[in-house]
């Protein structure tokens, strides 16, 4: 899970938490006070309809009886309680539903209001077969009882007013509980973009943009962590760049003495008898200074593509295509090799200036180094939607899959016989990077190696 959900996960759920510990004691109380609420009024109607059945049940002469009627039956028809007025005896003189006349002495909550208690309390009923509340209360004339009021409602409708209120807490509850969740969807989101802006600059920097930074705001923990972060990037880029930097110095500084060094030889050489013992000294000695300029001239060129700021400019691949392979034609036809080329009239790509020549000239280099005499290589260009493609066939050994990809390694070689240096790949890789292209070695079709570069039209 991520993090954000996580987050929201740990706030939701300590919400629903504290709602709980918190709901579950006020549900029961609110039952309970609720309850309480509803059998007090209850009883203070049924005092109210044992004052008005007085004179009724005094037997006085005159008394309205039907007024006492229309009162219960207007009770009873408002509330859907059941109204009973009960004499002395038991019997009901006055009632919301049809048991007028009835005897009610043996119902124990009648007994009980006759004895002059009030009572409330809940009972099976015998006529509708569901439990039912009541109240009794008892009809006195100073400490006379002269009857009594019971008020009965089906527990049905007691228990929808009391699950009302408890639903209203509920309600309560689950809005809390969504406002708590788009609360900490947006907190969490608050702090995983951050965290995410974070990432995001440490993968530029891992790919290559020293120059990213992450974005620094507040002052709380991430602020923090950002601003080392990017201490660190600018440690980083520093020592990079110096490193780079001394590589650049240090290569062309070697230059000079090198050459000079080559001058001295060619002159001792030239110094030397034919017969002397030392020429070969010499002539190995010029080679090995020949491999040493070749290795810092490629170290400087390294240096170079690896700079900072890169101008890419637009370039016609196919014209320096031809342009080189005329160039290199000479030189295979020493073992008559074939250099040839297929491009189209015209192919522009965008790269950094002399990356095509560099490119080119590498891969036909590495071709004519190994290619066996008599053979052939193909320089061909394509334009493609991607970009324009330039490939370098020959007829060489090609290498195994496993090391085309180490190839393009600084100081890789295949072959230990102190050819090369091993940087041509790795520049040719630096130029094309610097230019927004891609390089890879595949198999020729001819049999050799495919060398292959797209840069960006
Ligand atoms: N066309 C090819 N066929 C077979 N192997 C190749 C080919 N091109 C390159 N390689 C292998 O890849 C290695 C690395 O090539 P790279 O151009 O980087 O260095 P190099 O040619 O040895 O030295 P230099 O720095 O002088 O170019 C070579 O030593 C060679 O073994
Ligand atoms: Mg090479």
């Amino acid at each position: 899970m991520s993090l954000r959900w996580r987050l929201v996960a740990v706030l939701v759920g300590f919400t629903a938490l504290v709602l709980l510990v918190q709901n579950v004691p006020l549900a029961s109380y609110l039952r309970t006070v609720e309850l309480d609420r509803i059998f007090t009024s209850l009883q203070r109607d049924a005092f109210t309809i044992a004052g008005l059945s007085i004179q009724v049940l005094e037997g006085e002469e005159g008394a309205d009886t039907a007024a006492l009627d229309k009162v219960v039956d207007g009770y009873g028809t408002a509330t859907s309680a059941t109204v009973v007025v009960i004499d002395s005896n038991g019997v009901v003189v006055a009632a919301s539903d049809s048991s007028v006349g009835e005897d009610y002495s043996n119902r124990p909550e009648i007994q009980e209001a006759l004895d002059g208690r009030a009572v409330s309390g809940e009972r099976a009923s015998q006529t509708l077969g569901e439990p039912l509340v009541y109240v009794a209360v008892p009809v006195r004339a100073g400490t006379q009882v002269l009857g009594a009021v019971r008020l009965t409602y089906p527990r049905s409708e007691v228990e929808a007013v009391v699950n009302s209120r408890v639903r209203g807490l509920l309600v309560a509850a689950g809005i809390t509980l969504v406002a708590a969740a788009v609360i900490a969807i947006l907190v969490a989101a608050a702090v995983t973009r951050r965290i995410r802006r974070l990432r995001d600059a440490a993968e530029d920097i891992a790919e290559g943009d020293l120059a990213a930074r992450a974005e620094v705001s507040g002052s709380d923990e991430i602020a923090e962590l950002a601003e080392s972060f990017n201490t660190m990037a600018d440690r980083v880029q520093h020592v990079v760049e110096s490193q780079k930097g001394f590589a650049g110095d240090a290569s062309h500084q070697l230059r000079t003495p090198l050459s000079t060094l080559r001058l001295r030889l060619d002159r001792a050489a030239e110094l030397m008898d034919g017969d002397d013992p030392a020429v070969d000294q010499v002539d190995a000695a010029r080679d090995e200074i020949d491999r040493l300029q070749r290795l810092v001239d490629g170290l400087l060129m390294l240096a170079r593509a690896d700079g900072k700021e890169h101008d890419v400019v637009a370039v016609d691949v196919a014209a320096v295509a031809r342009d080189r392979v005329e160039s290199w034609q000479p030189l295979g036809g020493e073992r008559d090799v074939e250099v040839l080329v297929d491009a189209p009239g015209i192919a522009v790509a965008h790269a950094v200036p002399s990356a095509v020549e560099q490119i080119i000239d590498n891969y036909v280099d590495n071709a004519l180094d190994v290619v066996p005499d008599g053979s052939r290589i193909l320089v061909s260009v394509r334009i493609e939607p991607a970009g324009v493609l330039i490939q370098v066939d020959d007829e060489g050994p090609g290498l195994p899959a496993e090391d085309r990809e180490r190839a393009f390694d600084r100081f890789w070689r295949g072959r230990q016989d102190g050819g090369g240096s091993g940087l041509g790949l790795a520049v040719v890789a630096s130029l094309a990077t610097a230019s927004g292209g891609t390089v890879w070695l595949d198999q020729s079709p001819w049999g050799g190696l495919r060398a292959c570069a797209r840069l960006p039209q």
